[in-house]
């Protein structure tokens, strides 16, 4: 996008880097991941803050960033699902998300896993029924939600198994 004189300097921390760029007021924290950042793992659907793929952590808070203006969240410590795993290294929510079949086109999963994150944060052992109403505001057109919420639950198993052995 062309430079423009109504342009603000947005400065954010983007899993853990700090990002500078030039902007459009009203550019939304999605577009400014996707197109500024060029972390494309943040999906982008309904664009109204119905579907939950755009969601994202803003200082450890889930936020739609289809609805955040990037200017609203300058200085923010900012986390995508780029910061969970790697390929040779998944976090055990994605290793979850695998093994449970927790996903089949996985449009959805990048907005399920970061509300896993921030739920499992607070809630480290949580019923079936709690997990639910965690993941309720993220849309999934294909699982039928059953595997979301097996995996979500492997996930956090897997997590509280890890910090008795630290
Ligand atoms: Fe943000 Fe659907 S794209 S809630
Ligand atoms: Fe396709 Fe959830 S896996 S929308």
């Amino acid at each position: 996008m062309s430079a423009s004189q109504s342009d603000v300097l947005v400065k954010l921390k983007v899993n853990g880097k700090d990002y500078e760029r030039r902007i459009s007021p009203r550019m939304h924290l999605a577009d400014f991941l996707r197109s500024e950042v060029h972390l494309t793992g943040t999906h982008v659907g309904c664009e109204h803050g119905v579907c939950g793929a755009c969601t994202v952590l803003v200082n450890g808070k889930s936020v739609r960033s289809c609805l955040t203006f990037a200017v609203q969240v300058q200085d923010a410590d900012i986390r995508t699902v780029e910061s969970l795993g790697v390929v040779d290294n998944l976090h055990p929510l994605q290793q979850a998300f695998w093994e449970k079949h927790g996903l089949q086109c996985g449009f959805c999963t990048p907005g399920m896993l970061m509300t896993a994150v921030e739920f499992l944060a607070a809630n480290p052992d949580p019923s079936r029924e709690e997990v639910a109403e965690a993941i309720s505001g993220n849309l999934c057109r294909c699982t039928g939600y059953q595997t979301i919420i097996d995996a979500i639950i492997s996930a956090a198993q897997t997590l509280r198994q890890g910090r008795a052995e630290a």
